[in-house]
């Protein structure tokens, strides 16, 4: 059993392997690095989640539709948007180990250091007062606290500076000044920072004189964007309204670490909500509260997440902030809420020479509207609901147990079906019972090894409730049903097997608190 979360994490990352949710790219050829496959759980889990996501925005949105937009996009699409010049992260080697590393997040990560210490500083301090204890008071008058986050605030308006003058010796002078050491050879031996494009390129055309570069996207919002007229005007769309859509997303990310939380292909969620300029920051607001609450509907415990406001705002907007989720390897960026401005929408009008504008009945006139955006990686959302999901556990017996806690309505298999033997027509009998659930849940019949071991075998996957056939379903058609969770048993008649499945499975109430 894991005592840290290192090992924690260790053990997860294995989990996914052996338990058919996550494979490493091509692994017979040992592999491609940051790119993964699922495997028939993973992609069950995946489908879920996204089918979760787009069920909240689309289906209970009345002014929010979904699109497919293709991978492939017209090159110039990445000029409009800033990405062929701008979509760049600060690299930095350390000369003794060789490795490489974000300068960005060499510094955000000294910046948490210090954030953890006024954490700890603030806890003791309400452990302390208890219910009379004061947070803001406290954090701006304690000394200790004052002090560092005196020191979090200099060295942020630094690194914003440097970044928005796209200094890079301002940003290595600053990784110099903080003393940070590379994780691996302990030194402040380091290079100088490099800016890196992360777009992957391809060619499309037969013979390499007529071949056009084509780009893989780096996000699935420029799809949105190009087709913002089509889908207005297809479908009669009054602003404010929302286009979404989920798919790959291609990053050459140069450091990908951490399973599948920077990928180098990757899939997102994405919404681009259409308003009138002026309206965006009451918008920012909302998606804000809307997107936290639908994290919140997962049932995770309080201090899961937080927001983090972005210092340094990407070149499209006016306002930023992540949802962060707290990883086994600390709170980092799970989604992305910018306010994108009109940002986009004029710079595909400048370069297509097309006019991208709205023509507003009430105000009888036309604008380009502004755009606030909610963007969540899909195998991040994944990793977090595994993270909050894996346990191990001590039985009182002795023994013990891996068990993934997943949310009812987003377990890849929501009912296994078990004969107790083999024999005597009780697999006959469970066929029967797959044969009516199949239709709505996805089912597994499982009638090798000991009943304890399905159980294990089950649990181990996130499957909600075993049903057991036994020689007594054959007389009095009851079945026993386990729930994973508490792991107890109750005898029901085969008849209600469904609904007691449909109340815990189904998510109108959950969709509804989001
Ligand atoms: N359209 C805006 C956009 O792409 P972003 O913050 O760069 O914004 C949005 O990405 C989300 O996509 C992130 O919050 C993260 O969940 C996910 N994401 C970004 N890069 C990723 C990567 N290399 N691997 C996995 N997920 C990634």
């Amino acid at each position: 059993m894991a005592t840290n979360n290192d090992d924690l994490f260790k053990n997860l990352v294995s989990h996914c392997k052996e338990y058919g949710f996550i494979f490493q790219s091509s692994e017979i050829y040992d592999g491609l690095s940051a790119v993964y496959d699922y495997g028939q759980y993973g992609a069950e889990l995946k489908k879920n989640i996204r089918d979760y996501w787009w069920k909240s925005m689309v289906q209970m949105h009345e002014n929010i539709v979904g699109i497919d937009s293709a991978i492939f996009m017209h090159p110039t699409t990445w000029k409009a948007s800033g990405h062929i010049d701008a979509f760049n992260d600060p690299l930095i080697d350390n000369k003794d180990s060789k490795k490489r590393y974000r300068a960005d997040v060499l510094i955000e990560d000294h910046v948490s250091k210090i954030e953890s210490k006024i954490d700890k500083e603030v806890n003791k301090a309400r452990e302390k007062f208890g219910v009379s204890f004061e947070e803001q008071q406290f954090r701006t008058t304690n000394s200790r606290v004052v002090e560092n986050q005196k020191k979090i605030d200099a060295i942020n308006e630094r690194f914003k500076t440097g970044m928005d003058a796209s200094d890079m010796n301002a940003i290595r002078e600053l990784i110099i000044d903080l003393e940070i050491v590379c994780p691996v050879s302990g030194t402040r031996n380091w290079t100088e920072v490099r800016q890196f494009n992360l777009m992957f390129s391809t060619q499309m055309g037969s013979v390499s004189e007529d071949a056009s570069t084509l780009y893989l996207r780096p996000e699935t919002a420029q799809g949105i964007f190009v087709n913002f007229l089509n889908v207005q005007k297809t479908g009669r769309m009054k602003i404010p309204f929302g286009i979404a859509q989920t798919g790959k997303a291609f990053r050459n990310e140069i450091v990908a670490r951490q399973f599948i939380f920077r990928m180098r292909e990757f899939e997102q969620m994405e919404m681009q909500f259409f308003v009138k300029p002026g309206t965006e920051m009451e918008w920012y607001q909302h998606w804000k509260e809307a997107r936290i609450k639908w994290h919140y509907s997962l049932g995770f415990p309080a201090g899961k997440h937080r927001f983090h406001d972005h210092i340094k705002l990407a070149h499209y907007a006016n306002a930023a902030c992540d949802i962060e989720f707290e990883f086994p390897f600390g709170f980092k960026e799970l989604e992305g809420i910018h306010s994108r401005t009109d940002f986009d929408l004029k710079a595909h009008e400048t370069f297509s020479g097309k006019k991208l504008q709205y023509f507003d009945p009430e105000l009888n006139e036309s604008y380009v509207p502004y755009v606030v955006e909610t963007s969540i990686g899909l195998d991040r959302m994944f990793l977090s609901v595994m993270t909050q999901a894996y346990k191990e556990e001590k039985l009182e017996d002795g023994s013990e147990r891996v068990v993934l806690n997943i949310p009812v309505f987003l377990a890849p298999v929501k009912a296994a079906i078990l004969p107790l033997v083999k024999k005597d027509g009780l697999p006959e009998k469970a066929r029967e019972i797959i044969d009516q659930l199949k239709f709505d849940y996805m089912c597994q019949y499982d009638e090798k090894d000991s009943i304890g071991k399905r159980y294990r075998r089950q649990d181990a996957i996130g499957t909600p409730f075993c049903i057991t056939v036994d020689h007594q379903s054959l007389e009095d058609n009851t079945v026993t049903i386990r729930y994973r969770d508490t792991m107890t048993q109750e005898r029901i008649a085969i008849d209600r097997v469904k609904n007691t499945i449909e109340s815990k499975v189904s998510y109108r109430e959950t969709i509804t608190a989001s």
